[in-house]
């Protein structure tokens, strides 16, 4: 058995992973309140722009459940180092503060510039007991989206493709079915886990996917695809539903079509900066977490240009006769064999 500090943020990791679908650019965060080794109360970080963890972990406590006295004894467990800042909510330190906690654990810090250290600072400042970095690589994992975006100033972006057994991601030019119920629904898990999917030219083209969560609970990703010419028929499903969807262009025109308010035009040019561009630009929007779905051109340029965090392949034990070849990954600023591990895995289907 882990000894309780362990396994009472071990909890908070599993309440942080409650709110993954809705909070955006924003850490997803758990906490709990502990007194004489049992949970009062528990909350999470549920939404984009609403309360903290912290704040519904206090609000979650039955009043009569703590006497004067019990106030001064509780500790807070929280997955995520408590912010200092006022931005969209108050500062939580403030909060812990004021309700005289006497411990705070905390899994990761918080790589955000203004946190970073500066909320465990606060707290040990004001005399609460403060311990950090408590299961910190699982603490680390669940923070990794919010500091990817809050240090690299972009989403946090993912590579997915099915392959074959021999390592092709299509047949020439048609759609192939690479997957089966059990992965469809994982894909669309993740979909639902992400800010936007983005997919190339000839991918919407070949295989007209509607690019949308359906086999899973929760929300649908904006739709974002390249069309330099916006040469794509107008016919597509992306474009036929009241779904957002991002079209990448050069052209100054926009499609001939009904749905045109769901149709966001995004232009850049297409030269070597054009995924920096598209990525600050995401930046700029709030979108934190990118799920890049192919094909392998789409994918080679962001492996190319070193824009990647986490790469998930679905692997079939199903040989195609030849086609297009899955994505290499070997050029990426800090790939080492060891993130390889980390970063890149395998799902295996039959
Ligand atoms: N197994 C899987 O997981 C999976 C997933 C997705 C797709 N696929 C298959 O893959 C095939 C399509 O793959 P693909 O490699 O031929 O095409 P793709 O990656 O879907 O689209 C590539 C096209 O997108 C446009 N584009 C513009 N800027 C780009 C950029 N920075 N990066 C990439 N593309 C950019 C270009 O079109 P222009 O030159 O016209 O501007 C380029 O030729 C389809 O058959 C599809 O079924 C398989």
């Amino acid at each position: 058995m882990l000894p309780k500090n362990e396994l009472f943020i071990r909890r908070t990791y599993d309440l942080s992973r409650l709110g993954v679908q809705n909070v955006r650019s924003n850490p997803t965060v758990g906490s709990i309140i502990v007194k004489n080794n049992l949970i009062l109360s528990e909350g999470y970080y549920k939404k984009y722009g609403g309360k903290h963890a912290e704040v519904n972990a206090f609000e979650n406590i039955h009043r009569s459940q703590l006497t004067d006295n019990d106030k001064l004894n509780v500790t807070l467990y929280v997955s995520l180092e408590p912010c200092c800042i006022v931005g969209k909510t108050p500062a939580c330190t403030d909060l812990i503060k004021q309700n005289s906690v006497t411990n705070v654990v905390i899994g990761s810090i918080d790589k955000t510039p203004k946190v970073d250290g500066n909320g465990v600072t606060i707290l040990k400042n004001a005399g609460i007991k403060t311990l950090t970095n408590i299961e910190q690589i699982d603490g680390d994992q669940i923070a990794k989206t919010r500091n990817v975006f809050a240090i690299k100033q972009r989403p946090y972006i993912t590579l997915k493709w099915a392959e074959s057994a021999n390592g092709f991601i299509t047949s020439f030019g048609e759609q192939t079915i690479i997957s089966n119920a059990f992965s469809k629904r994982l894909v669309h898990k993740w979909r639902s886990e992400h800010d936007a999917i983005l997919i190339g030219t000839e991918t919407a083209r070949i295989d007209n996917p509607q690019l949308n969560n359906r086999h899973y609970f929760g929300p649908s990703p904006i739709r974002i695809v390249f069309d330099r010419t916006l040469k794509l028929p107008t016919s597509l499903h992306i474009f036929n539903d009241n779904h957002p969807t991002w079209v990448i262009t050069e052209s100054n025109k926009e499609y001939d079509i009904q749905h045109n308010e769901a149709i966001t035009y995004i232009r850049f040019k297409f030269d070597v900066a054009l995924l920096q561009n598209l990525t600050d630009y995401l930046y700029q929007k709030d979108i934190g977490r990118l799920f890049v779905e192919g094909g392998a051109k789409t994918h080679d340029a962001f492996i190319e240009a070193g824009l990647f965090d986490e790469v998930r392949i679905i692997k079939s034990n199903h040989m195609l006769k030849g086609g297009i070849k899955a994505p290499e990954i070997h050029h990426s600023p800090d790939l080492t064999i060891k993130m390889a591990n980390d970063k890149v895995s395998f799902f295996y289907i039959s």
